[in-house]
């Protein structure tokens, strides 16, 4: 494991180390993390949704392009994350740009979800008005009944997003306050480190 606060070291696999570490000490969804997106005059916005998948090119999440966020990021391809584990007292920033994942990737996923996860996608036109809850139960009995056994298909409006970074801050606990934060920056194809008053 390499230590955060080493200059050399990569951010994207001390982050990996983190998470795997939270994913034996938080009580559940380790993975969770805020997302926040900006309309284009500058009104911010922020919702969890689950990280599945951070590598060298950035972290991935998926969600419905027509919701609220993915209006924001069509509109205002930019955005922020942020990692909260209670259980391990740390915290971890993102901050870049964003853009869509392309089809075969999303469909990809999609399909490795549950089924039901599968319909209640399809289903949903997530961020817009729902008239009751039976309305939703009784759309998803009714898309059941006409799929059959059929594979769902892809929603037009599922969508993959990549955040590729170009910040990624890491904070531990200190005692008295005295937290620990090291912030790396992109340069071209390396990064900058700076470590942070708390
Ligand atoms: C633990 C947790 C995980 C979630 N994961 C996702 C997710 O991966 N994708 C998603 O679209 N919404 C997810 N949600 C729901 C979002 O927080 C949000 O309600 C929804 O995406 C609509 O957001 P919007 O109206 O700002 O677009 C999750 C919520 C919680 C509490």
């Amino acid at each position: 494991m390499q230590p955060f606060d080493d200059p050399s070291a990569d951010p994207i696999a001390v982050f990996n180390d983190w998470l795997a570490e939270a994913g034996q000490t938080e009580l559940n969804d380790p993975n969770a993390m805020a997302l926040a997106t900006a309309s284009p005059t500058g009104v911010p916005s922020v919702r969890i949704v689950l990280l599945k998948g951070s590598d060298a090119r950035g972290l991935r999440f998926f969600t419905n392009a027509e919701s609220h966020k993915g209006h924001e990021l069509h509109d205002n391809p930019v955005a922020a994350l942020c990692f909260h584990w209670k259980s391990l007292r740390r915290q971890v920033r993102f901050e870049g740009s964003v853009v869509t994942l392309d089809r075969g990737e999303t469909e990809k996923y999609f399909h490795s979800r549950s089924r039901g996860s599968q319909i209640a996608a399809a289903v949903s036109s997530q961020s817009r008005p729902l008239p009751s809850r039976d309305a939703l139960d009784q759309a998803v009995r009714t898309y059941t009944e006409q799929l059959g056994a059929r594979e769902v298909p892809l929603p037009e409006s599922w969508a993959g997003f990549l955040l590729e970074p170009t910040l990624i801050e890491f904070w531990a606990d200190g005692k008295d306050r005295l937290h620990d934060r090291v912030q790396f920056t992109r340069n071209g194809v390396g990064w900058s480190t700076v470590r942070l008053y708390p």
